[in-house]
């Protein structure tokens, strides 16, 4: 098999880019190990920053999204028993966030590019890396047990945390840095109408606590919880009281309902430098993953897309490969700031049972000024909402991408 871009993984990252590569006429093939009933089950996270949402509306595959999509215009922070609201809308002059899954945004991407006439191969197996330290990368794998060979021009990594492609960069070559959090989020999906027009975070003595939504008729909660512990000693019962315990304050009490998922998973903060070696590009949980705090992860894969697109489009225009060369240092630049923003969020909104009740008292008094400085709301709001995409010497917005 021969194509332009091989890529690995038809996670959002892998998706989108295959897309955007079809709107420039450029070929791609999409190598996925899971079926595509289980990439459009796995439930996630589902904040969208500004950025994203423009960028899926100009790919023309933002129309479920801005039907079935909430549009939040601020966030609640709640500590000491009271709401403190951060009214992004106003602090970051017009931008907002929507909530819609994850899996939702993989429906239309898969379906956009079925529709496309996409080779999305799912259910392979025993990807490996060739060659890409020569300009005829090649990927082997296997389907329905047959031994396949692609020959392309560049491949993208878009394998996530635990895919071949980041262990395929020498070890000499790219350093592994890391933060792993005392701190697991226990998620429920459930069936109630929403218990708030926006998203509020919770610290509480007893852990964090986040109240989200998915639809008018089913939300997405988490509760701070040990990594280690196991679900199966979570009774909805005593989901619903822990979530009262943390979240109820004097006028306010959560709406309970069947609970139909429910899931821990831990939190860490990871980043591979480079993000590149020879013809081999990685994009999304494959160079780095953010504790969900922030609501980084998904945009931070959409960002990392849009350089790769803007690089590998330029090299078959013109033959150059300027962005390409510094496609791990552009990057990095914008994943670094949201890294130390899910870090700071992850740390001020958690409660951390190790801390001094002097370190205590500090994270209270930080929620505090958040909430009451203008300038410390504005800092958060700006990071929440998606920090500009910086490419040296193109315009830094988000549409010229597809313009390109
Ligand atoms: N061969 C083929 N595909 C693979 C392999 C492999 N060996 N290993 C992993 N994959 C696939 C996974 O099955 C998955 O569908 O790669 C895809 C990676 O997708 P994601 O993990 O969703 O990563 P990414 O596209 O970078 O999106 C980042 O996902 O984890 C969230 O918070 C994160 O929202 C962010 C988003
Ligand atoms: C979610 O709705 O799943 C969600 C929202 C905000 C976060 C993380 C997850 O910070």
């Amino acid at each position: 098999m021969q194509t332009q871009v091989g890529i690995i993984g038809a996670g959002p990252a892998g998706l989108l880019l295959s897309h955007l590569l079809y709107l420039q006429g450029i070929d791609s093939i999409i190598l996925e190990k899971r079926s595509r009933e289980e990439i459009e089950g796995t439930i996630r996270a589902g904040v969208l920053e500004q950025g994203t949402v423009d960028l899926l509306n100009a790919a023309g595959v933002g129309e479920r999204m801005m039907k079935e999509g909430h549009t939040h215009h601020g966030i609640e922070l709640q500590f000491n028993g009271k709401r403190h609201r951060i009214n992004m809308h106003e602090l970051t002059g017009g931008k907002k966030i929507t909530v819609y899954a994850q899996h939702e945004v993989i429906k239309d991407l898969v379906a956009q590019r079925l529709k496309d006439g996409g080779e999305v191969l799912f259910n392979v197996s025993d990807v490996s890396l060739h060659e890409f330290e020569t300009n005829e990368p090649k990927i082997r794998f296997k389907v329905e047990g047959e031994e396949q060979e692609i020959s392309c021009d560049f491949i993208a990594g878009c394998d996530g945390f635990h895919g071949p492609s980041r262990q395929s960069i020498p070890k000499t070559i790219r350093t592994e840095k890391q933060q792993i959090y005392p701190f697991g989020w226990l998620g429920i999906l459930t069936e109630t109408a929403p218990v708030n027009p926006e998203l509020i975070y919770t610290n509480h003595e007893r852990g964090f606590a986040l109240l989200s939504t998915r639809s008018p008729e089913i939300q997405r909660h988490y509760l701070q919880v040990d990594p280690k512990d196991d679900i199966a000693n979570w009774s909805d019962d005593r989901i619903w009281s822990e979530l009262h315990e943390r979240v109820d304050t004097e006028d306010f009490s959560i709406t309970e309902g069947p609970i139909i998922q429910k899931n821990i998973v831990s939190m860490r903060s990871f980043i591979c430098e480079t993000m590149q070696h020879g013809r081999l590009f990685l994009a999304g949980d494959a160079a780095h993953i953010v504790p969900p705090t922030g609501a980084k992860g998904l945009n931070l894969a959409v960002t990392d897309i849009q350089v790769l697109l803007h690089g590998i489009v330029e090299y078959y225009q013109s033959g150059k490969t300027e962005v390409l060369d510094q496609y791990s240092d552009i990057c990095l630049r914008r994943i670094w700031k949201a890294q130390r923003f899910s870090y700071w969020m992850t740390t001020m909104l958690h409660r951390n049972q190790s801390h001094s009740p002097f370190e205590r008292g500090v994270q209270l008094a930080e929620l505090d000024y958040v909430a009451s400085s203008r300038s410390a709301a504005t800092s958060l709001a700006e990071n929440y909402v998606g920090l500009p995409m910086e490419i040296p010497g193109k315009k830094s917005t988000n549409l010229s991408m597809l313009s390109i």
